[in-house]
């Protein structure tokens, strides 16, 4: 059955995604720099921008992350969003499929992804709240690479019909990670995780995170413009992106996974989120705004611009590839630093 509630709610957030735009937080990375490198010895053809998730191999480091799917309105976008990440090679995560797989319906519109992009990587996307059987529906639905399972707390909270009760949440988390049979990524969708938090996971057996700060989408006022003209009082609430991935940087190993979302907007930004050890950088409402107002072309044109930005920043700091853009030379000010200072980690 068709949930006319579910089916507005998808457009509204399209609709305020865009009205709103990024903000009012800044995204953390202008209080991180890198110390150029003039003797870099490279030419750009040395630069080798592409990544490995776990045996997920992908020839530039990019997600189209998730937005949208569950209604057939919306099967034009996610063709589009697909046509986009097809384009340049990127990843694409869908929009939550939770509503859909509950209802089963509206599965066309998220496998337009999948039957654009036969060979991409394709993320599925489910709550939390998710029962293991429906994630799986979920996986089976895209032949997804992956499984994103969303954390919005603060979103929930300013939604009317949201929920309130987030007790049992990584109990359940876990039942979905030990019956997946793709990795399991947790997601946040713009407040950002603390180190305590993925520390808790990391226990739970938990080694992919889509750190999802704040800085850019902001969920809390989008909600709070669909049902009031008052601004929520969690308009600024959150953990930036850059600070969020420092902490996931600190407590997590090596072989762990970090996407590195929110507010991600340009290649300079993008290599400070490689500078800080992410694998991958997603990207939302940039992307849709030029789907909508614009055209493939200018999405295409905008990723190509993000991408040779990052490889000029690489050659600028003397790192051939990503493992190397880690230890290039970098520097914190302003509150940034003072986050770094103020944090224990132990
Ligand atoms: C989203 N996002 C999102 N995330 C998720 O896990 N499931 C979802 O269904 C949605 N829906 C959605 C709709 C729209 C219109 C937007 C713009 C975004 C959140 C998204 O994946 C991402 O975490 C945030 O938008 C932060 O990234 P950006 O937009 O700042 O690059």
């Amino acid at each position: 059955m068709v949930d006319m509630s579910r089916e507005q709610r998808k457009l509204d957030h399209i609709r305020y995604a865009l009205e709103l735009g990024d903000g009012p937080l800044p995204n953390g990375f202008t209080d991180m720099h890198f110390l150029h490198n003039c003797l870099p010895e490279l030419a750009p053809a040395d630069i080798d921008i592409t990544t490995t998730l776990g045996g997920i191999k992908l020839s530039v480091p990019f997600l189209i992350n998730a937005i949208t799917g569950g209604t057939d309105n919306v099967i034009d976008i996610n063709r589009k969003l697909a046509q986009t990440a097809k384009s340049v090679g990127a990843a694409i995560a869908v929009g939550s499929q939770y509503g859909a797989v509950k209802s089963k319906s509206s599965y066309q519109s998220f496998k337009v992804v999948r039957e654009v992009y036969p060979n991409g990587v394709v993320f599925a996307n489910v709550s939390a709240l998710a029962t293991p059987d429906e994630a799986a529906e979920a996986v089976k639905m895209l032949d997804a690479d992956a499984l994103q399972v969303h954390l919005n707390p603060a979103q929930e909270l300013v939604m009317p019909e949201g929920d309130r009760n987030f007790k049992g949440l990584l109990d359940n988390m876990r039942r979905i990670l030990e019956h997946s049979e793709v990795p399991v990524i947790v997601k946040e969708t713009g407040c950002g995780m603390a180190a305590e938090q993925i520390k808790q996971m990391l226990v739970f057996g938990f080694t992919w995170f889509d750190i999802g700060g704040a800085g850019g989408t902001n969920f809390p006022a989008i909600e709070a413009k669909r049902f009031t003209s008052q601004k929520s009082v969690l308009a600024e609430w959150g953990i930036n992106t850059a600070k969020t991935l420092t902490e996931a940087f600190s407590v997590c190993g090596r072989n762990d996974i970090i996407i590195a979302s929110g507010g991600i907007r340009d290649g300079l930004t993008a290599a400070k989120a490689f500078a800080l050890s992410a694998d991958v950088v997603g990207m939302s409402g940039n992307i849709l705004r030029y789907i909508i107002e614009k055209d493939i072309e200018e999405a295409q044109r905008a990723l190509t611009d993000i991408i040779n930005d990052l490889k000029m920043v690489m050659l600028l700091t003397g790192s051939s590839d990503l493992k190397a853009l880690r230890n290039a030379p970098i520097y914190f000010t302003g509150e940034l630093r003072e986050f770094l200072l103020g944090r224990n980690y132990d």
